[in-house]
């Protein structure tokens, strides 16, 4: 796993199982899929997702094969995200490696994005309740939704602070909600623990999509292993943006009428969106949701679970990739 903040919570092992989990489920399938699997998880994402969901189920019992499948189950709901998430934002590189589309094209990788996600609910269908299935699949749609509403958001240049949090809401923290609460629940604690556990997920799936958006402007390619300064290519609308036209009007005026698109725009934008200090009043929102999180972190029993989280939600907040 590349430059990951997960390497120091005795969870390596636990992760290479869940990947050959996600490699096999595409075992009886095309070749095209097989090397698109194992290419996309040889190649070093975060693997968050799975994390939460395993570091929650150790706060109680529980079957670790089963957990190794749901952990799976939503990493590839989350890797077919990202494929799809790429055709969409026009990125051409993930995981430190070529798109999805730039390789197999757009119309494969739409289906590659499909079949994932079928692989995706039948691990799911096959490990879960139907109560969890049901969960997951809402989600799914609220991840869609997400996605449209900031399609539609940057073509109506809605700047506001609400709206973006509905959309990271639906598009990022609900996935996060739906690990802490599979870890959770089939780790058989409390019914509070596990709404405690949720409310942990979700602050933190805020602040990670909050600090991803600052990244976008402040991060490097090559350490994120993914395009920087995307969201102001394609016009997406996030925190630092609407902190910036908070304070200068004119430049939501400036953009509306031209979208930077060469590398010396780009820059001259990020500039001016540090100067007005937008960044470190996103850096601050972010920094809001982690306070939450930890503060619900206290809340659990001591152990594991609440050492693992206190550190990795707070590592997670001074990330640079
Ligand atoms: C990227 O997620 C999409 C967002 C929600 C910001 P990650 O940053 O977790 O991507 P990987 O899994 O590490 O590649
Ligand atoms: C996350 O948003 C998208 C999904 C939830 C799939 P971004 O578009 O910011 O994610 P990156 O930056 O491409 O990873
Ligand atoms: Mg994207
Ligand atoms: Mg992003």
């Amino acid at each position: 796993m590349r430059n990951t903040a997960v390497q120091s919570y005795n969870i390596t092992e636990d992760l290479e199982k869940v990947r050959k989990i996600i490699i096999s489920s595409a075992d009886n399938s095309i070749p095209i899929i097989k090397k698109c699997i194992s290419s996309i998880t040889d190649s070093g994402g975060k693997m968050l997702r799975p994390v939460f969901l395993i570091v929650c189920s150790r706060i109680g019992l529980n079957d670790q094969e089963k957990i190794y499948k749901l952990a799976a189950a939503v990493e590839l709901l989350h890797i077919s995200s990202l494929i799809h998430d790429d055709i969409i934002d026009d990125a051409d590189k993930r995981r430190q490696k070529p798109a999805v589309h730039k390789v197999y094209g757009i119309k494969n990788s739409v289906l590659i994005g499909d079949f994932l996600f079928s692989r995706s609910f039948s691990l799911l269908a096959e490990n879960t309740s139907a109560e969890n299935g049901a969960s997951m699949a809402k989600i799914a749609g609220k991840i869609c939704e997400g996605e449209i509403e900031q399609n539609i958001s940057a073509r109506i240049k809605d700047y506001s602070m609400r709206s973006y949090l509905r959309r990271i809401t639906a598009k990022t923290a609900i996935l996060f909600i739906l690990s802490f609460h599979l870890g959770a629940v089939e780790s058989g604690c409390s019914k509070e623990l596990q709404s405690t556990l949720r409310k942990i997920g979700y602050n933190t799936g805020m602040a990670f999509q909050i600090i991803d958006d600052i990244l976008d402007f402040t991060g490097s390619e090559n350490r994120m292993g993914k395009p920087a300064g995307n969201d102001l290519k394609t016009g997406t609308i996030t925190a630092p943006i609407i902190f910036a036209v908070r304070t200068d009007s004119s430049l939501s005026e400036r953009l509306r009428k031209r979208i930077p698109r060469t590398k010396k725009q780009t820059a001259g934008i990020i500039k001016e969106i540090i100067n007005l200090g937008a960044i470190e009043q996103s850096r601050k929102l972010a920094a809001v949701y982690t306070e939450r999180a930890v503060r619900e972190i206290e809340k659990l029993p001591e152990g594991y679970t609440r050492e693992t989280l206190n550190k990795l939600i707070r590592d997670l907040l001074l990330r640079d990739y």
